[in-house]
């Protein structure tokens, strides 16, 4: 490793920031000795905090119907090969109790767009998962929606919300989002939800397409600035039935290194080790949390649907039972040494 990569990388652990160039620097000359250094330091720093327990939270994708045709995806509007579905709040409240006599203290609603799912609807399922299972924590994960919006769902008892902000640079959001969707309207959703008082999750996708050094870079700054008190990131895969649908997938190796990078900067961030990298390599969730993460997602979809929200090829985890989905992820936490542990998993604030 050369002398200012080191240099760097001991900055970043002392400081836990870097210029726009430094990091860009980081990024592009990268080598095993770096990515090795910047795991080892982010273990570290995250076992001091959270010691060997990986937090699980339970997805509930609970529709693959939207409005939106963001180019990357798979369930976008556009693709007329993808056969929709949406959970009736039967079938969600059903999943929620599935999850919680499975042991689960998080349940986190994800979906597309979806019309149908209003503020009173969506208040409704809320409400009715919070009175069942008052010791849990509720995350949504529904995209971009109004300021009053946001409020009402969290009156109504959401405690955090996940929104990608997907790349901080705009001209590479304009090249992977259509024209109807913005880069300051999602900026403004995350700032809106900050301030409304939920656990706010940003991230963006490595390695997709038209991404550069300079993009990623611009993303560890945004994290650095922002201080999400969680961060999705994980490998772009392509989706057969999308304009990228010949562009390569990320890689598990710069995702592991900005799991570190990320890491460092914001010591107590909440860091999912996503199942997209799990899709891309076959040990890439124990990778991830090797390299930093702390949080794996098991699916409490229904196994009927599971299919049917492929956002990209290949996407694992669709044919298992919930049980069997969460047993997996225990096994394999187990096997690199880590504990799931299934309280709320809130984000622990550290100083130092
Ligand atoms: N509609 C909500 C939203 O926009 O935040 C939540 C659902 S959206 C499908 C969840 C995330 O999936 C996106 O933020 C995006 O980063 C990720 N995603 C979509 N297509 C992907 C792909 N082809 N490869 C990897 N991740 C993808
Ligand atoms: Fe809406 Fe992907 S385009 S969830």
């Amino acid at each position: 490793m050369n002398d200012r990569l080191y240099s760097l990388i001991e900055k970043l652990q002392k400081e836990r920031c870097l210029s726009l160039s430094e990091y860009e620097y980081l990024i592009g000359n990268r080598c095993e000795e770096a990515a090795k250094m910047l795991a080892d330091a982010a273990v570290v720093i995250r076992k001091k905090i959270y010691g060997s327990s990986v937090f699980v939270r339970g997805l509930i994708e609970i529709s693959n119907i939207c409005k939106n045709d963001c180019l990357y995806c798979g369930i976008r509007k556009s693709n007329r090969h993808c056969e929709r579905y949406r959970l009736t709040e039967e079938q969600i409240l059903a999943c929620a109790d599935e999850g919680y006599s499975l042991g689960f203290r998080t349940f986190v609603l994800q979906g597309g767009e979806d019309g149908y799912f209003t503020d009173d609807v969506l208040c409704r399922i809320i409400g009715e998962i919070k009175s069942a299972h008052p010791d849990c924590a509720l995350t949504l994960s529904m995209g971009e929606r109004s300021r009053e919006s946001y409020e009402r769902l969290h009156a109504a008892g959401a405690d955090r919300y996940l929104l990608r902000h997907e790349t901080a640079d705009k001209e590479h959001y304009r090249k992977l989002h259509p024209e109807t969707m913005s880069f300051e309207e999602r900026i403004r959703c995350l700032y809106d939800l900050r301030e409304i008082g939920y656990q706010v999750g940003c991230g963006f996708m490595v390695g997709s397409p038209y991404q550069t050094d300079a993009a990623l870079a611009k993303d560890l700054k945004f994290i650095e600035t922002f201080m999400p008190d969680m961060c999705g990131i994980g490998p772009f895969i392509p989706h057969r039935e999308t304009p990228f649908a010949d562009e390569a997938s990320g890689e598990v190796e710069l995702t592991c290194y900005l799991l570190s990078v990320i890491r460092l900067i914001h010591p107590s961030v909440l860091l999912p080790s996503t199942t997209a990298l799990g899709t891309i390599d076959p040990r890439g969730r124990e990778k991830g949390i090797l390299a930093g993460a702390n949080v794996v997602m098991p699916n409490l979809s229904p196994a009927s649907v599971r299919k049917k929200y492929e956002l990209y090829n290949d996407k694992i985890c669709t044919g298992e039972e919930s049980a069997q989905c969460k047993d997996c992820l225990s096994q394999r936490m187990k096997s690199i040494g880590y504990d799931i542990v299934t309280d709320r998993g809130d984000i622990k604030h550290f100083n130092g």
